[in-house]
């Protein structure tokens, strides 16, 4: 399939701005020539027209920036959906995390029985009541599910994705809230802990067996699931993430399973990064994710 470079610079949901400047950063430092060199055809490469504004303090509903994030939502969406009727597959850059509610509607207007693979150290599944920050980063996967401010839900449409088709990978940060969202959904979540005591690999095959009945997987990476130690350069720092082998290993697993409907890599501040360190890194993890293979 021919690719559709869809960047995503909005980062309003978010900590620490500028994560707008992402898709940019990954263009200057190489990546569309990088993907062409794989063999790979892009068809079009593109930013979205969204208009950003600067953080204010918390909002008093606990939903920060709602209304220009539910304009930037939309424009998503639309491209998403768009590219993929017309056959492309959708590689999304954010911008901070709330891309996945606007591209994974895009999916499920696609393919309604679609499934998720979440990278990340959290599960933004927070509603406007277990919300600890009222940063709506934190909440996409809750509207997704149907849970939460029904202006957030009613994003691209009635569409829900079902909690069953969702798999998580390397949390390492939960909120108590969100804990008993998961498990009243009975969601399938591999922490971190369980990469360490399984192994990536075995992490991966399990997660793409349990989605075997989809209709294929959009596949989201927070660049907060790798160790800062590789990926310094995002607004939330934890240690003991994953390192760069193990996530390149997921990627490269995700790719190989035939399975994957589009891709999107989030979360990348290239004004927190350090001698474009992360960028760099996370250039090569598109590669993978898109089946350039190693030795
Ligand atoms: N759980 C925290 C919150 O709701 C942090 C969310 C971080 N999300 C992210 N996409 N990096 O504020
Ligand atoms: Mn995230
Ligand atoms: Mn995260
Ligand atoms: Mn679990």
């Amino acid at each position: 399939k021919n690719i559709s470079v869809i960047g995503a610079p909005l980062d309003m949901g978010g900590v620490r701005q500028g994560s707008r400047f992402a898709p940019d950063t990954l263009r200057l430092l190489g990546l569309i020539d990088k993907i062409k060199r794989l063999g790979l055809d892009i068809d079009r490469d593109f930013n979205l027209d969204v208009k950003n504004g600067y953080k204010l303090e918390k909002s008093e509903d606990n939903l920060n920036h709602l209304d220009m994030i539910l304009e930037q939502l939309d424009i998503l969406f639309e491209s998403v959906k768009n590219q993929m009727e017309e056959g492309r597959l959708p590689l999304v850059i954010g911008g901070d995390h709330t891309t996945v509610l606007g591209t994974m509607k895009g999916v499920l207007n696609n393919y309604p029985n679609a499934g998720l693979i979440y990278f990340d150290a959290h599960a933004d599944i927070n509603t406007t009541e277990t919300s600890p920050s009222g940063n709506i980063h934190g909440m996409p996967i809750a509207a997704l599910i149907g849970m939460g401010d029904e202006r957030l839900k009613a994003v691209g449409g009635n569409l829900t994705l079902n909690p069953e088709n969702i798999v998580y990978v390397g949390l390492r940060d939960l909120d108590n809230g969100e804990k008993e969202i998961l498990k009243e959904n009975n969601i399938k979540c591999y922490t971190i802990a369980d990469i360490d005591q399984l192994g990536m690999g075995r992490v991966m095959d399990e997660a793409l067996e349990y989605l075997k009945n989809t209709d294929g997987v959009h596949v989201s990476f927070d660049v907060d699931c790798l160790d800062p130690i590789f990926a310094p350069g995002t607004g939330i720092h934890l240690f003991g993430g994953l390192n760069f082998r193990e996530a390149r290993l997921g990627l490269e697993k995700c790719h190989a399973s035939g399975k994957v409907l589009s891709l999107e890599f989030v979360e990348l501040n290239p004004l927190l990064d350090y001698d474009n360190k992360t960028a760099e890194l996370l250039i090569e993890l598109i590669c993978a994710g898109l089946g350039e293979v190693r030795l």
